[in-house]
């Protein structure tokens, strides 16, 4: 059979070892890091929220981090065959198809979002984002509400499945190692500002003086459902750019380089937004639109404002297209083994379907679709809690129990031994899959606190 052929051939593409760590940390840090971490912080909690999912970071989120990328590069496959190459069971290619799903779906919102930080890019360096008043609330939801975020999104789809088109070394390297450098030195520049904004104290303190009373069942459900997507996991990203690296590659080291980075983006970008939410007296509960509606204010009152701003959008567009494409690369690897599709064909192919399923969400934020709640959530926000709490976790749980009780042989291929290895296998025996099945079973409802 073909799953059987390609056990002996496996993937042949490779990263370099740089190239490799960079495009996992473009991976991690993406619109989660800049637009999500700073609303869902501001409605679930604040700095005690922030410790949280650090504490779910590192006791969840980096051991599977680390599963994912060994079960990849054992397996040598895309996020369904590795299981099956590394233990000859079906049923575990069946779990990790779950996973591109997973991926699919995420992928057909995050374009929505990654589209709106083009149109602000746009924008900001035309100035047209400037003129006529300074409710950027209203601005934001006006255009929203509109057809643009549509032609946005095909955009974003039409660079990602581009940029995959060209391969993992000519593509998905190359792309990462000129931005992901660039947009750090950006992000401080715009800390600089922040902090020195009237008013910036009192968003520092939010962010960073924790109050713990703020936090509830569900603060810990978003942390944790936070750290999976944060890191890409859940979803059989990692593994399938681990299914490109080189055996001499520690995975071990990649894994901390990884959790480092993604935290020090979001540390960095807390700073940048907070004070200036407070500075220009909006509510850090404003949701998804908050970046969106915050930083506008901040640029417009800035010496070559439009310039900085024009700046900003781009790097965070940059940011969410290093994640996109670690997103569409899923399904892409995936069509490519299964019907022996060329890579370009399969890039073509599924940014197409992404696209078509994505336009839903896309007119749910405000638009034509925006009316239509049900349950109280629009169809963004159901395909972000679907994927994040749901999708994300299971899949989480897939991988820490094939790791921890069906793969024999993880310790060797992660590079692990004495403490290390213990301490990993605990955290994914006995804690990972503890808080997940908590969680999961919080989020679809089943328990109550
Ligand atoms: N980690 C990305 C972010 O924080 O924006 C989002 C993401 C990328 C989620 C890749 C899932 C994924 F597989």
């Amino acid at each position: 059979s073909s799953q059987a052929s390609s056990k002996k051939t496996g993937t042949v593409e490779r990263f370099t070892s740089t190239g490799f760590i960079l495009a996992a940390i473009g991976s991690s840090v993406g619109l989660g890091n800049m637009w999500k971490f700073p609303y869902i912080t501001g409605k679930h909690g604040g700095a005690a929220f922030f410790l949280l999912f650090i504490v779910c970071l590192i006791i969840v989120g980096l051991p599977i981090l680390l599963a994912e990328m060994t079960i990849g590069r054992g397996g040598r496959g895309n996020a369904s065959v590795s299981f099956f190459n590394l233990t000859g069971k079906k049923y575990w290619g069946a779990f990790g198809l779950l996973s591109i799903l997973t991926a699919f779906l995420i992928m057909s919102y995050y374009s929505v979002v990654a589209g709106w930080t083009l149109h602000y890019t746009v924008e900001s360096f035309t100035g047209l984002l400037f003129q006529e008043g300074s409710d950027y609330k209203t601005k934001f939801l006006s255009f929203a509400s509109g057809y643009w975020p549509i032609f946005w999104q095909a955009v974003v789809m039409l660079v990602t499945g581009g940029i995959i088109a060209k391969g993992v070394s000519g593509g998905i390297e190359k792309f990462n190692k000129i931005l992901i450098p660039g947009f750090l030195i950006i992000l401080l520049v715009l800390m600089v500002r922040s902090l020195t904004l009237p008013g910036a104290a009192e968003g520092v303190s939010f962010f960073l003086k924790p109050d713990f009373s703020k936090l509830d069942a569900e603060s810990a459900l978003v942390a944790l459902g936070h750290a999976f997507f944060s890191l890409s996991l859940g979803m059989g990203c990692m593994l399938t750019y681990g299914s490109y690296v080189d055996k001499r590659q520690s995975l071990g080291a990649a894994t901390l380089a990884i959790g480092f980075g993604d935290l020090v983006y979001a540390f960095i970008a807390g700073l940048v937004i907070f004070p200036t939410v407070f500075s220009y007296g909006l509510q850090p509960s404003e949701g998804v639109g908050l970046a969106f509606m915050a930083l506008p204010a901040a640029f417009s009152q800035m010496p070559f404002g439009f310039f900085f701003g024009g700046l900003f959008f781009l790097l965070l567009a940059i940011a969410a297209l290093t994640s996109a494409i670690s997103i569409l690369e899923v399904p892409v690897a995936y069509a490519m083994h299964k019907w022996q599709w060329s890579r370009k064909k399969s890039a073509v192919i599924l940014s197409v379907l992404c696209f078509l399923v994505g336009v839903p969400s896309g007119l749910s934020v405000g638009g034509v679709l925006g009316d239509f709640h049900p349950g109280g959530k629009n169809i963004f926000d159901w395909m972000d809690f679907v994927t994040s709490y749901v999708l994300m976790p299971f899949g989480g749980l897939v991988v820490t129990l094939f790791t921890a009780y069906a793969w024999k042989k993880a310790g060797e291929e992660a590079g692990l031994k004495g403490f290390w290895y213990k301490a990993w296998m605990f955290l994914l025996r006995i804690v990972a899959p503890v808080l997940i099945v908590f969680v999961f079973l919080y989020s679809v409802g089943l328990i109550k606190f």
